[in-house]
């Protein structure tokens, strides 16, 4: 990816060429989106050349924080390479490789709306790497689930 389309995406905020800032960058890279996008994880994935060893990534995680200053903030006080979770939940994209996927960069993928408290690694100061995320709450996420588990015994009620 060439610095114009990094600065075009307003997350290039490391210019030297030092492994942390390159960790860093990888990092936003990786799971940073503005507050507000909709993204496609499809088209942002290929945009940003998000691959694993030249095959498509199985699941990629986008954070909603724009310029990632709230998920920079967690990692400020951090020097030695520590696991921290957050204390408040994060608008999230989940993005899972579709199994008839195409090779990279066609990459397909199933993508999900989440919120919940995310899990990441922070090194020097800056966040180098997302370990996962917890679902906060009751969320819209769980609907599909309720109602597997609700329209079986639905029938069985009226019989
Ligand atoms: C998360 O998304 C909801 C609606 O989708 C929005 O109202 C809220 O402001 C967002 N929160 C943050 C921190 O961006
Ligand atoms: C996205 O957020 C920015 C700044 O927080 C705001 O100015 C803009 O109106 C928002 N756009 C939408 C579609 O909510
Ligand atoms: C980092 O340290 C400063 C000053 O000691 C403090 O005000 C701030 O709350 C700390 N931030 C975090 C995320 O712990």
């Amino acid at each position: 990816m060439s610095p114009a389309s990094l600065l075009t995406l307003g997350i290039l905020i490391c210019f030297s060429a030092t492994s942390q800032c390159q960790d860093l960058n990888s990092f936003l890279k990786k799971h940073i989106v503005q507050d507000n996008d909709s993204i496609v994880c499809d088209e942002i994935i290929k945009a940003r050349n998000i691959i694993l060893n030249n095959n498509c990534k199985s699941k990629n995680t986008f954070i909603h924080d724009t310029d990632g200053h709230r998920v920079k903030a967690m990692c400020a006080n951090i020097t030695k390479s520590t696991k921290v979770a957050s204390d408040i939940p994060f608008n999230l994209t989940d993005c899972i490789l579709k199994s008839e996927s195409l090779p990279p960069p066609n990459c397909a993928y199933n993508q999900k709306n989440e919120k919940g408290k995310i899990y990441i690694t922070c090194e020097n100061h800056y966040p180098v790497h997302f370990d996962k995320f917890l679902l906060s709450g009751f969320g819209v996420s769980w609907t599909p689930a309720i109602l597997m588990v609700v329209i079986p015994i639905l029938p069985s009620l009226f019989l």
